[in-house]
């Protein structure tokens, strides 16, 4: 755990925690960091399964991470990147609902989104609620 505030030192850890991804059957490695609200930042990486279904992606691992022990610190922005793309990595529709639970049921404010490719300088950058645009917007409350 770092304390880190730019968006560039973001992605460094990123891609920093890439390297440690876990990805023999893609090859495909992905890091991702989370900036908490208190400058706190937690890193994930993709974790592969043979049996393919299993995997997890670089996102929902660091998300989850920080959701399972700063559960009172907001999310303030994710940047996801990757050492084998040429281009901004892009969370897949998954991620994008697990990082909008974040934003509407727990915390009510947006996060926002840093992809960056191989180098760490193409860069895109989106909040959570414009990657996910007509969500699934059951509350949980509609039970008797
Ligand atoms: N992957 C991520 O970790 N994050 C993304 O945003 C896209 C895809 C992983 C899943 C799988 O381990 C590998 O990349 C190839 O799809």
């Amino acid at each position: 755990m770092i304390k880190i505030s730019d968006d560039n030192q973001l992605i460094q850890q990123a891609l920093r925690m890439a390297q440690k991804a876990w990805a023999p059957y893609s090859g495909f490695r992905v890091g991702a960091a989370v900036l908490l609200a208190d400058g706190t930042v937690v890193g994930g990486n993709n974790q592969e399964n043979r049996v393919y279904p299993l995997g997890s992606c670089a996102e929902r691992v660091a998300v989850n991470y920080a959701r399972a022990n700063f559960p009172e610190r907001q999310i303030v922005a994710i940047a996801v990147a990757s050492p084998d793309s040429d281009e901004p990595v892009t969370p897949c529709g998954g991620c994008r609902e697990v990082l909008l639970e974040a934003v509407r049921a727990q915390q009510g404010a947006d996060i926002r989104v840093v992809m960056a490719d191989r180098t760490g300088t193409r860069v895109r950058t989106a909040l959570v609620t414009e990657l996910l645009p007509l969500a699934f917007a059951f509350d949980g409350k509609n039970r008797t």
